[in-house]
């Protein structure tokens, strides 16, 4: 994992949009910002993932395989969907088994976007109520086990006036020290 300052230039969303010089972010950065990562490594990962997943109540688990071939026809409007800045209401939890891509977070109050580079091993939790977004590399492929505190769920919000007062997002902050 490596996570920066995204450089907002415009073009290809896959490719590392690291500023020149790069602007890396600390791991406490994104302690503050209620982000949390741990390293597993992909070999004999069953019983640290297993034992992660009791401790924080995941019940629930299914893999996902963001390629054109995992896919099929759906997979342009996936990628377009999972680049679109949304929130969730629930943790989105995240444990990469081969493959990387680029999960991007808005740091708030400062609202810019940091941009955390995942490959195999890396198990991120983007908590409920930030504003984040997914793309693949220009590798074009990602597989990654999906963990769920309840019923496997998929319901991205789009950022807006309503999202911005979700009681999600509004706890969030509070969550993290900013807003009332
Ligand atoms: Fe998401």
């Amino acid at each position: 994992m490596r996570a920066y300052y995204y450089d907002n230039i415009p073009g290809d969303q896959r490719l590392p949009h690291d500023y020149v010089p790069s602007r890396p972010v600390a791991g406490e950065t994104l302690e503050n910002i209620g982000v949390k990562y741990w390293n597993i490594p992909v070999e004999g990962h069953e019983p640290k993932v297993n034992a992660l997943a009791k401790e924080r109540g995941y019940k629930n688990r299914d893999t996902i395989n963001v390629s054109k071939e995992g896919l099929g026809d759906i997979y342009e409007a996936k990628i377009k969907t999972f680049f679109e800045e949304h929130m969730h209401e629930d943790e989105e939890i995240r444990y990469i088994l081969s493959g990387s891509g680029f999960f991007d977070v808005r740091e708030t109050p400062s609202d810019e976007w940091i941009r955390i580079a995942v490959e195999s091993g890396d198990l991120l939790v983007i908590p409920a109520g930030i504003y984040h977004r997914f793309t693949l590399d220009t590798a074009n492929n990602i597989k990654a086990l999906r963990l769920f505190q309840d019923e496997p769920k998929w319901v991205p919000y789009n950022r807006s006036e309503q999202t911005d007062v979700n009681p999600h997002r509004v706890q969030y902050l509070k969550a993290i020290g900013v807003g009332a």
